[in-house]
Parts: structure tokens; C-alpha cells; sequence
């Protein structure tokens, strides 16, 4: 495991009675990229904003590994809001050179170092445009180019695509993979499959707490069991054998509705092999049967809408 970079311990939030963030624990490894995956309403921006120090917490704790430690870290941090606001009238270069001013660099420091930001981020020819001009994509590239212009080690990016089109989207996850290269990375998202482009790890928030987190390759193979799926017609005799298949010692699980079914099983091979050869010899009019595995996708749905 490499040094962590930031730690959570315990963090909490609430307003008046309501827990918007319930007590959460994880870590952040220097040079990972951390997707910060759940529905509408989970916790994600209250998380993200305690980080960046724009929100006090409750109770918890929010620890920075690195050369500020004790120190304020916020200077170490780049932070993209979910919904930023932008004075169109501004050129990016402005808005950005505004930006690098705040984070504490003199004018000519702030105009170097905004222009090689634009660059990074493809807004080299547009630099100069009113921002009110720019597309969507384009926007939220300014917006990182914004959260990066001072090399922070630690960039939180609030629902960067959420808000794009097909096109705008696809700009910005083609970035994010560069700049994870770069920098460790902490994005929220409520899309699995964005998650899965960029990063290597989630943490699934539900409810203010965490349902779920590890690395993307561990929770696949966790959530990946096999798992045979039979729909019979609808008569009571395939129901009842249905039935009689679900109490057999190698199904692990199953979920019977009427004539459908779904059975988790331990081996795929073996009980493909019992299941028809018992169809077969007792005549079962079967409509359907797929033998396959559960997904993470399945995971993510069970605990978005359980
Ligand atoms: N300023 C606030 N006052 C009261 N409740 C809030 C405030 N901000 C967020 N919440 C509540 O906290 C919960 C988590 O919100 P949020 O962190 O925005 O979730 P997410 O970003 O995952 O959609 C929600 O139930 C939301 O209504
Ligand atoms: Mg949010």
C-alpha cells in the first residue's frame, strides 16, 4: 500500500436533525484515483466540500499526509464545485490567472502558470474568448484548468461530467485519465461505468455512509458469482419443479417469482449440467435459461435502490 494522502476518519455532518454525512472512514493513497460513486443525495458534495475546507464538519476528522502537515493543506488541494459558476464576460485566461491569484501567486507567476494550465487542459486557442462563448466540455475544462493551475496533489472534481453531453463528456473523462497520471484524484460521481473508465477504486456512499469501497478489481471478483437465470411456462407443474430445483443443496440462493427464476449457484458447470438434464427428463416446457454471473452493476443497483 503505498503513503496515504489524505485520511478520513469518522467524518460527520449535520444539518439540525438531518445526517447528510453519518461517520465516515477511508483513505486516499498518494497517486491513486478515488471515485466517490452514489445516488442523489448520499453525501458525495458535503464529503468533498469538508475536504476542501469549504465546510466545517460536524465531528471527525480530515488528516493531509505531505509537506504541510499541521500546516494549512488547503493550498495542496484543487477543487472543481459540481456546479461552478463562471463570469462569462471573462476570457479564461482571466478567469485562470484570477484563480492562480487567489492561490497566491504574484501577476506574472499567476499569467505563466494560467496559460500552461489552458494548454494542459486543450483550451490553448480559446484562451482569449469570452467565456460566455465556450460549450459545455468547455467549461468544465476551464474549470479544471482552474483546480490544477496551482499543481495541487490533491484534485476534487464534484460530478465533472454529470452535467455534459455525450460529446463534452467524452472531452473531459479523455483529460481526467491524463491528468490521474499526474496527480491523485478524488471524483464523485452517481455513474458507475464513469467510475470504472478513470479510476481504480470507489467508495460507495448510500445515505450519508459507505455501503461499499476497495479497489474496482477486488469488488468485481467479490460481486462476480455465478448465477442461473430459468423462466419455464406458466403451469404449476414447471412452478413446483422450480420449487423443488430452488431446495437442492448447490443452489445458494434463489429468488423464485411465479415461473421465473434466478438461482446463485457455487458451480456454474455443474449445476448447468443437473438443472437441464432434470428439465429434460421431466419434461419442463422451458422458455428461457442463461447461465452467466452478477456484476458489480448488480451490486451498484442493489444498493442504489435498496
Ligand atoms: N445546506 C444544507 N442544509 C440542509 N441539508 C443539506 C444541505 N446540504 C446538503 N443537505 C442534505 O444532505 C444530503 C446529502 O447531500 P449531498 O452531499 O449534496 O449529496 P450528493 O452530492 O451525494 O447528491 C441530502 O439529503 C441533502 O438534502
Ligand atoms: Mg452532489
Amino acid at each position: 500500500m503505498m503513503q496515504p494522502l489524505l485520511q478520513v476518519s469518522n467524518l460527520r455532518k449535520s444539518y439540525g436533525r438531518h445526517l447528510s454525512v453519518g461517520g465516515i472512514s477511508f483513505e486516499i493513497a498518494q497517486g491513486s484515483c478515488v471515485a466517490l460513486l452514489g445516488p442523489n443525495g448520499a453525501g458525495k458534495t458535503t464529503t468533498l466540500r469538508m475536504i476542501a475546507g469549504l465546510l466545517p464538519p460536524s465531528a471527525g476528522s480530515i488528516g493531509f499526509t505531505g509537506s504541510y502537515q499541521g500546516g494549512d493543506f488547503r493550498r495542496e488541494l484543487g477543487y472543481l464545485p459540481q456546479s461552478p459558476a463562471f463570469y462569462g464576460w471573462m476570457s479564461g485566461q482571466e478567469y485562470v490567472v484570477f484563480a492562480a491569484k487567489l492561490a497566491g501567486m504574484n501577476r506574472k507567476e499567476a499569467e505563466g502558470k494560467a496559460k500552461a494550465a489552458l494548454e494542459r487542459v486543450g483550451l490553448k486557442a480559446a484562451a482569449r474568448r469570452r467565456i460566455a462563448g465556450y460549450s459545455g466540455g468547455m467549461k468544465q475544462r476551464l474549470g479544471l484548468a482552474q483546480a490544477l493551475v496551482h499543481r495541487p496533489r490533491l484534485l476534487l472534481l464534484d460530478e465533472p461530467v454529470s452535467a455534459l453531453d455525450p460529446i463534452g463528456r467524452r472531452e473531459v473523462m479523455e483529460l481526467l485519465r491524463e491528468i490521474r497520471e499526474e496527480t491523485t484524484i478524488v471524483f464523485s460521481t452517481h455513474v458507475l461505468h464513469d467510475a470504472e473508465e478513470v479510476c481504480d477504486e470507489i467508495i460507495v456512499m448510500k445515505d450519508g455512509l459507505i455501503a461499499e469501497q476497495g479497489a474496482l478489481s477486488v469488488l468485481r471478483s467479490k460481486y462476480s458469482q455465478p448465477v442461473i437465470t430459468v423462466r419455464t411456462e406458466k403451469n404449476a407443474e414447471a412452478i413446483q419443479w422450480l420449487n423443488s430445483v430452488g431446495a437442492k443443496p448447490f443452489i445458494l440462493e434463489a429468488r423464485l417469482n411465479g415461473e421465473h427464476a434466478v438461482f446463485n449457484v457455487d458451480n456454474l458447470k455443474q449445476a448447468r449440467h443437473t438443472i437441464l438434464k432434470e428439465a429434460a427428463a421431466s419434461n419442463i416446457p422451458l422458455l428461457q435459461f442463461e447461465a452467466g454471473s452478477s456484476t458489480l452493476e448488480d451490486m451498484f443497483m442493489k444498493v442504489v435502490g435498496g
